[in-house]
């Protein structure tokens, strides 16, 4: 396997063409979806500058924190808490350019100004979220939506 990931540019976009090819190559023959998940934070780590990456898993009624990248983090979240409870409960990404404006934001760490949480689906229902934080507002647009939308889509098609 590669040691490192490789990006010709600093176009987001092109980033992330980049990096789905590298990713399949990296994990695509991989099953464990903890070895994934825990590879799918690196590398989006080292292709981005976000502060925190990480997944959290549907365990009961509650989102129980996976492998991450970043900081310590809150070890449970309830069902429609947050984001990403909201994103569970919804079944929706949630695309949040101002967390001090989302009602019931859970501050793990008061650095986190924006983020980006994608549902992650198995038979139909919500398996997990990938939760992504930035130290600034609006960090994230509708070309992060689509394209962690999709990298989601093809983990979940993994599980
Ligand atoms: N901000 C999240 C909680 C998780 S942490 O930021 C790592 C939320 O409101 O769901």
């Amino acid at each position: 396997m590669a040691e490192q990931l490789f990006f010709t540019s600093t176009d987001k976009s092109t980033r992330y063409a980049e990096l789905l090819p590298q990713l399949e190559a990296l994990i695509g023959s991989e099953q464990d979806p903890i070895a994934n998940m825990a590879n799918i934070c690196a590398a989006l780590k080292a292709a981005s500058n976000w502060f925190w990456i990480g997944f959290y898993v549907v365990r009961g009624n509650e989102l129980v924190l996976g492998p991450f990248q970043g900081p310590i983090a809150c070890s449970r979240i309830g069902f429609g808490k947050g984001v990403c409870g909201t994103a569970w409960q919804t079944k929706q990404t949630q695309l949040v350019p101002d967390v001090a404006a989302f009602p019931g934001h859970i501050a793990c760490s008061a650095l986190s100004q924006s983020e980006l949480v994608v549902p992650i689906f198995k038979d139909e229902q919500v398996w997990g979220v990938l939760d992504i934080d930035s130290t600034e507002l609006a960090t994230f647009d509708a070309t992060d939506q689509y394209e962690i939308e999709k990298l989601m889509k093809w983990f979940a098609g993994l599980l």
